[in-house]
């Protein structure tokens, strides 16, 4: 099978890339890096086209790192429009996209435009899936790097249940191996943390002393952080590789 992946050089990305190949696919890989920039794509979309040439599945993982609702919304808007696009002139037969488990009602910060890329997944023309998964265990690294003022870190009041984005890559390239489902079961991690002990365990493996706060971000974003309400509900499937476990592994390193 042929399968392109819009983000393949990212966190989960890579590791959907290296897991198709293993498993005997043509990978197309998409983003900036490798030439094609999803964001301004739409419209003049024939570049993208021709690089969806023959492509079965597009596998859409691509991201952005912001907090700004507005700018969130632009991006996934504007990259589903683009694979929608091209997709169907390149006659692309099924698009399997990521979302964020528990984001449902919160239409605020970086998670709003992640509910308008479901709302155009799911009105777009392409037969799709749809999967959420909660925050990675790869999620403590990038939160660190984005809350780092000098010499401290500064953590949202967070309750998750982390999952190793090897997981989430090895079900998304199974889903797109598969037929389009719509709305996929929810994957989670197999147990809760709390995200400042994540950075911790990060910053005392990697054998550095930084000082971490945490910090109650306010309205429903932080809401959804400190209450809990990302980990989902328990009918989600349960990966089983837990954050500790995760820490000690090649993928930590
Ligand atoms: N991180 C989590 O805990 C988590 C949990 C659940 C779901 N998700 C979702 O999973 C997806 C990937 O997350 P991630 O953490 O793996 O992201 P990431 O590491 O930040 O990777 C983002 C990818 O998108 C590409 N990209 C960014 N801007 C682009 C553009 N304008 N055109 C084309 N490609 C572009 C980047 O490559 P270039 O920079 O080369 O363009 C990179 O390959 C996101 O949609 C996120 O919401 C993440």
């Amino acid at each position: 099978m042929k399968i392109a992946i819009a983000g393949a050089t990212g966190i989960v990305g890579t590791h959907v890339h290296r897991i198709a190949r293993e498993r005997g696919h043509e990978v197309v890989p998409l983003s900036r890096s490798t030439g094609h920039d999803l964001e301004h794509a739409a419209g003049t979309g024939s570049a993208l086209a021709d690089a969806l040439t023959g492509v079965d599945t597009i596998i859409d993982v691509s991201g952005i790192q912001t907090l700004s609702r507005h700018r969130s919304i632009r991006f996934f808007e504007s990259v589903s429009e683009a694979l929608q696009t091209a997709g169907v002139a390149a006659g692309v037969r099924h698009l399997v996209a990521l979302s964020i488990v528990g984001i449902d009602g919160v239409d605020a910060s970086y998670y709003g435009g992640k509910l308008a890329q479901e709302r155009a997944v799911q009105r777009g023309a392409l037969p799709h899936t749809l999967l959420r998964a909660t925050q990675f265990h790869e999620f403590a690294e990038q939160t660190m790097a984005r809350g780092s003022l000098g010499p401290i870190t500064l953590v949202p009041a967070a309750r998750v249940r982390p999952i190793a984005a090897r997981d989430v890559a090895d079900r998304l390239v199974t889903l797109a191996e598969g037929e389009p489902l719509g709305r996929a079961r929810d994957l989670s991690g197999p147990r809760d943390e709390r995200l400042l002990d994540m950075i911790r365990r990060v910053i005392r493996a990697r054998g550095i002393r930084r000082p971490t706060f945490e910090v109650r971000l306010p309205g429903l974003f932080g809401h959804a952080m400190e209450s809990g309400h990302l980990r989902g509900t328990p009918d989600a499937d349960r990966a089983t590789l837990t954050f500790a476990d995760w820490l000690d592994s090649d993928d930590a390193r």
